[in-house]
């Protein structure tokens, strides 16, 4: 394939780029390009069609290139391409914070924005242990994640974050960090649909970690109400619950990533609103604009914004925290656009209402060769393989190459395929994307 930008005709060179969270050598021998996006589907640059089994990377909800967002961000690129964000406003940040605040939960309606999940994660933490300190407890900055969590790449994500890998080159970045296990439970809960009826008692294990380093020390829980990255992991019935009890008990905040949960993936505006449980903080990124600009936000219980603005002297700025680019004007019109097209467009409760027929397609392929689980909730699903002795996330890998060269993007980690379509899929796309993953399978070795 001779490899130039196909709207320039530009030659490329792969060298230069330095590609996140890919295996560089590998994948500049055999590269997989997409130059153009329209709907449901990607082209690579010599024009093939493949279907976006992904939403890119968990975030495209609504779709890719969709009209109102690209005018949105087209018009405020013509309009005001910047505007600084700190002692000064600009319109369409507040507009994007109302619009946000107006599908959070109840109680929660005040909206920081940052660039990404990662500055979501971090922002987040900061905020739990500024509350903290506002409220007169300035010893709590333990913050307590949980095994094959993912909060992003920054310091505070990294730590918090529970995947090995991503942790191990770097030793302790960060100090006072704590991790629950893993609700990943395969003997007992294989081929769950929706929540797994077992585990909620791994909660419990907040009790002792709590104990050990005593509530008068700890800032925060953070977890995704639904694990993605680590592999589409659905949290066990009442487990949920049980952190929310224990947190209050000990007054610890509960703070949901909902990077990939937010902004109805799971058929609901956030999985807080799914399974009816209410953090203290969200965070959330991605979907929230359609991922058309980058951008974050961290969405906060009232009371925690009036504790940290209220504790500061009349004049004095109460959050030392923000970002250059914190609202900026693309990435906020985008998120405009993007509220108001979900909500004319019912996309949370089209995705609930896609969920069964998902579900049913999702686990038509127990069964094949190599797999080992099958579990789905939303528009999300993952399937898990049994690696290849000696040589794991490899098959997954393959699996992945070969549903591209068949014309369908799906995501990987470790050896799980992952599936997260935007939400504006019809019954005969998710068809299409599971007879591809079937055929891949049958013939992976
Ligand atoms: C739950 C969660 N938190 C944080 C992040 C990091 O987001 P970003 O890649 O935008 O920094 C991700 C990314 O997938 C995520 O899934």
């Amino acid at each position: 394939m001779k490899l130039e930008n196909p709207h320039t005709g530009t030659a490329l060179s792969l060298d230069e780029w330095w590609m996140p969270f890919t295996a560089n050598r590998h994948f500049k021998a055999a590269p997989r390009l997409l130059a153009k996006a329209d709907g449901m589907y990607y082209w690579t640059p010599d024009g093939r069609e493949i279907l976006d089994g992904t939403a890119g990377l968990w975030c495209v909800n609504a779709g890719h290139n969709r009209k109102p967002i690209v005018d949105a961000v087209q018009r405020q690129a013509a309009t005001m391409d910047y505007a600084p964000p700190f002692n000064v406003g600009h319109p369409v940040a507040f507009e994007a914070a109302t619009a946000v605040a107006a599908v959070a939960p109840a109680g929660m309606q005040r909206v920081f924005f940052a660039n990404s999940g990662s500055e979501a994660a971090d922002t987040a933490m900061k905020m739990a242990i500024a509350y903290h300190r506002a409220r007169g407890e300035p010893a709590r900055r333990i913050i307590i994640g949980r095994e094959r969590g993912y909060h992003g790449v920054n310091v505070g994500g990294t730590m918090a974050g529970g995947i090995p890998g991503n942790r191990k080159a770097y030793g302790a970045l960060m100090a006072g960090v704590d991790h629950l296990r893993s609700t990943h439970d395969l003997a007992r809960n294989a081929y769950s649909k929706g929540q797994p009826a077992h585990g909620a008692e791994f909660a419990d294990e907040l009790e002792r970690i709590i104990a050990l380093h005593d509530a008068s020390n700890i800032a925060a829980v953070i977890v995704e109400p639904m694990a993605g990255s680590a592999g589409v992991l659905v949290p066990p019935k009442g487990y949920l619950e049980k952190l929310r009890a224990i947190c209050d008990k000990h007054g610890v905040l509960l703070i949901f990533d909902e990077v990939i949960t937010g902004f109805g993936r799971l058929g609901a505006a956030f999985a807080a609103t799914r399974f009816n449980i209410k953090p203290d903080i969200i965070t959330c990124a991605k979907a929230i604009n359609n991922a058309a600009v980058p951008m974050g936000a961290v969405i906060a219980r009232n009371e925690i914004h009036d504790t940290i603005v209220n504790a500061a002297p009349e004049g004095a700025i109460e959050f030392l925290h923000g970002y250059t680019y914190s609202g900026h004007p693309l990435a906020c019109a985008a998120a405009v656009a993007t509220q108001k097209l979900l909500a004319e467009e019912k996309l949370f409760e089209r995705a609930r209402e896609m969920e069964p027929h998902f579900e049913a397609a999702l686990h038509s392929l127990r069964g094949e060769r190599n797999v080992i689980d099958i579990r789905n909730i939303g528009l999300v699903g993952g399937i898990e393989l049994e690696p290849r002795p000696g040589a794991p996330a490899r098959r997954a890998l393959d699996a992945h190459i070969k549903c591209f060269e068949a014309g369908v993007l799906v995501r990987f980690t470790a050896d799980i395929i992952a599936l997260s379509p935007p939400l504006i899929i019809e019954r005969a796309q998710i068809e299409r994307i599971v007879e591809t993953v079937r055929t891949v399978l049958k013939t992976l070795e």
